[in-house]
């Protein structure tokens, strides 16, 4: 992708339109979202932090897609589909965290050790040609970057640090690793995922839709910047309030957004063209000296901001899916990160 004068040069020579709004509703984009962005990218799915000990799992869900991963007795981790390779029941029935000694599927409880191999199928009988080493689970990749779990569904995916691209050097030095998870939740929703994320990615919306965080930042200084596959909201926060003034997205669901003491990450999981789920995880530093009423507020912070957020992503949806609206006008101010997120969408070949 070529960028050289920026992105916010190039929308004021420009004017650019939002693209054809059957990318949000149709099933055709439903589909290519899934394997052209969602199996074909990594995805943050947990905290590395939580698997501890052998046979720690967890289990997690986008797209259509469900994944498991297992912590190995040589410390290191494997992924499989969730998906047992008798009739294809999931393994670990609930997504979230757990630890088992063999992964037992609940349908006819055939049972997979934690490196995915088929170990025993009870009851099955005798069949000519029938091995467990031809039955084992089915892999995906797995990496840890900075204690955050990411599976990749691909076949021969490029390293997850070069995929993050900008991020880890926008993160810096920042002590991720030593953050507790501190709170984890969901929130679903009525909209395309790519509704709330054209909302995430712009500060324009923050006056009128978040008057109350609009309040914890000095008037004037929110910045957005498109960078190769992320975009950075920066904003002066007012000292004392919940934020430390960085909020970042990067391609294709990832988001994570500093505070002092501790940070949130966030996916976006597609659940199909008209509705989205949105996992939240709340990290904090154990040295960084929070009383539990602050880290109370900062889970609070982040469930009402987002509320307002998905309150306006179902209100455009629904616009979006009249049939009425024929696309309009980003702004060279504003909507940068907007420009950005459609770019890496035609790139994946969906918009
Ligand atoms: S589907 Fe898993 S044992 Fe039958
Ligand atoms: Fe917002």
């Amino acid at each position: 992708m070529n960028m050289p004068e920026g992105y916010g040069t190039r929308l004021s020579r420009t004017l650019t339109m939002s693209p054809d709004p059957a990318i949000y509703t149709s099933q055709e984009t439903w589909q290519a979202d899934r394997r052209q962005v969602f199996a074909a990218s990594w995805q943050y799915v947990g905290d590395a932090r939580s698997l501890v000990r052998t046979g720690d799992h967890l289990a997690a869900s986008f797209a259509g897609y469900r994944v498991l991963v297992v912590r190995q007795s040589d410390g290191s981790l494997k992924g499989f589909h969730n998906i047992c390779r008798h009739r294809a029941a999931p393994i670990i029935e609930a997504d979230g965290y757990a630890r088992s000694a063999v992964l037992t599927c609940p349908y006819h409880r055939w049972a997979y050790g934690l490196d995915g191999g088929l170990r025993t199928t009870p009851e099955f009988g005798e069949v000519a040609g029938f091995r467990c080493e031809d039955h084992g689970l089915l892999p995906v990749h797995v990496q840890d970057w900075r204690g955050h779990v990411f599976v990749h569904l691909g076949e021969d995916p490029e390293p997850l640090e070069d995929a993050l691209t900008d991020l880890p050097g926008l993160i810096g030095e920042r002590p991720l690793e030593r953050c507790d998870l501190y709170d984890s939740w969901y929130v679903d929703f009525d909209a395309n995922w790519k509704v709330y994320l054209e909302n995430y990615v712009e500060g324009y919306h923050v006056p009128s839709v978040h008057p109350a965080f609009d309040a914890e930042l000095e008037t004037g200084t929110f910045v957005t910047r498109a960078h190769t596959n992320t975009v950075t909201m920066r904003a002066t926060a007012k000292a004392g309030g919940l934020y430390e003034g960085l909020w970042t997205w990067t391609w294709p669901a990832f988001t994570l957004v500093t505070f002092p003491g501790g940070y949130d990450v966030s996916r976006i999981c597609p659940l199909s063209p008209e509705k989205t789920r949105v996992h939240f995880d709340i990290f904090v530093d154990p040295d960084a000296g929070l009383s539990e009423e602050q880290k109370a507020a900062t889970s609070e912070g982040v469930k009402d901001l987002v509320s307002e957020d998905m309150a306006i992503s179902e209100a455009v949806h629904a616009n979006l899916a009249s049939g009425v609206f024929p696309g309009g006008p980003l702004s060279p101010r504003h909507e940068e990160g907007v420009a950005l997120l459609h770019d890496m969408l035609r790139k994946a070949g969906v918009a």
